[in-house]
């Protein structure tokens, strides 16, 4: 009708309909096509998952057998990728490494870009299902100085992952049944969220028909925000700041409900929970078992779970309806595992990797037209041209 109407971060925005992730934000509910999120990481492996958000069913087990099939025969990595990841400085953070090569994917597999029929998009979704994890393997070796490697074909996926990103040269890589389990239920802790920011922009990157890695790298970017994904990696550097400083937990509290101070408690607040974020319960008691079973003790567990009873107690917190975050308790579970600071974004990138390509895939096949928000002009009027002797 012509009547421009801001909504300013979406809030009230639907941009489509989806049958991927169902989110009940009063009620804390998170459902994958119609799978509770609980029942999920309990009783399900990642890859299940990302068969079932990407094609609607769980599959039985000759589907899952040959979806990783395809996977791992399309998991190669053109060597000239390598030299782009040599090229970069070693002080560079993982999310820029990822999303720039993912993007460059795009220039070694041309047959992904222009994709329109399902077996098309099948064949661009297995290629980027084998490849990313390497990508994301290699990014945390160059960090740590570790030569390149590739897995093993005989490994599960999350198997693989954590061959690839922990194998010393030399040493055969035993597989810790514990981080397993734990990584597992991460990952599909993180597989998908619906029109979350990262979602969106796939979405809408996708929705010009740019190709779908090319799409998956803006997602990537879109990911890196300390609002967002990069959370993960704010929450721990907050703890240990706040262990540094003796453990005050009340000065980050005072820090935090200052409306002159930007801080912010990282890992609380969520613009669609408003009692309490499903996937946060589930990752703290993980939290728990895995540092237990690993033997590792962690004094900054102690101060999450500190700070986490003085905000649920505070009124500002209270009021404004603020409860632990899925990021919250994420870091302390991938620092016990191993994985570096500045590594954990791009572990949720490899989380919610299914979900982007389910989103997109639907968004295609939905025939959706191009994103193109409008808005509501604020400049100045018609004016004349001045000659830049005149200005
Ligand atoms: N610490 C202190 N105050 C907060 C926080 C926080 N973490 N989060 C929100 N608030 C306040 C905010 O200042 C505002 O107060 P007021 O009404 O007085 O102006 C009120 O709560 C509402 O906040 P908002 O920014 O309007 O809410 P939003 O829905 O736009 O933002 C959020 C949601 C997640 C970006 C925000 O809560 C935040 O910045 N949290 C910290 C970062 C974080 O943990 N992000 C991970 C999100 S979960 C993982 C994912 O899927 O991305």
């Amino acid at each position: 009708n012509g009547v421009i109407t801001i909504d300013a971060g979406f809030k009230n925005t639907g941009s489509c309909e989806s049958a991927i992730t169902f989110l009940d934000g009063e009620k804390g509910i998170l459902r994958y096509r119609g799978f509770a999120i609980e029942e999920l990481a309990e009783k399900a492996g990642f890859l299940e998952v990302a068969y079932a958000l990407i094609f609607g069913e769980l599959p039985t087990k000759e589907q899952l057998e040959k979806f990783h099939t395809d996977i791992k025969s399309k998991s190669v990595v053109d060597d000239d990728v390598r030299k782009i990841l040599e090229a970069f400085p070693k002080s560079a953070h993982p999310m820029g490494i990822l999303s720039s090569l993912t993007s460059a994917l795009t220039a070694f597999n041309p047959s992904s870009v222009n994709v329109d029929s399902e077996e098309e998009m099948y064949n661009a979704i297995v290629k980027i299902l084998g490849k990313f994890p390497v990508l994301v393997a290699w990014t945390m070796r160059k960090k740590s100085g570790l030569p390149l490697n590739y897995g093993s074909r005989s490994l599960g996926y999350v198997e693989n992952v954590m061959k690839m990103m922990f194998e010393e040269p030399n040493e055969e890589y035993i597989i810790n049944p514990i981080i397993k389990d734990a990584l597992d239920k991460l990952l599909i802790l993180h597989a998908d969220h619906e029109q979350n920011c990262s979602t969106s922009t796939v979405r809408i990157a996708g929705s010009s028909h740019a190709g779908l890695f090319a799409s998956l790298s803006a997602g990537i970017s879109a990911l890196w925000g300390p609002l967002h994904g990069g959370a993960n990696q704010a929450v721990l550097e907050m703890l240990e700041a706040i262990k540094a400083d003796g453990g005050d937990t009340k000065k980050y509290m005072a820090k935090a409900k200052d409306k002159n101070d930007p801080f912010r408690l990282m890992g609380f607040g969520h613009r669609v929970y408003k009692n309490f974020d499903p996937r946060a319960t589930i990752i703290k008691k993980a939290a728990d078992e895995v540092l237990k079973d690993l033997g590792v003790e962690d004094p900054i567990l102690e101060i999450a779970r500190g700070l986490e009873q003085e905000a649920l107690n505070d009124p500002y917190f209270v009021e404004r309806k603020l409860y632990p975050n899925v990021d919250f308790y994420s870091g302390i579970i991938y620092r016990a595992m191993g994985i570096p600071v500045e590594m954990f974004t791009v572990m949720f990138a490899l989380g919610r990797l299914p979900g982007w390509i389910a989103q997109w895939k639907e968004m295609r096949l939905n025939k959706e037209p191009i994103g193109r928000p409008r808005q509501i002009y604020i400049g100045e009027n018609l004016r004349p041209f001045k000659s830049i002797e005149n200005r």
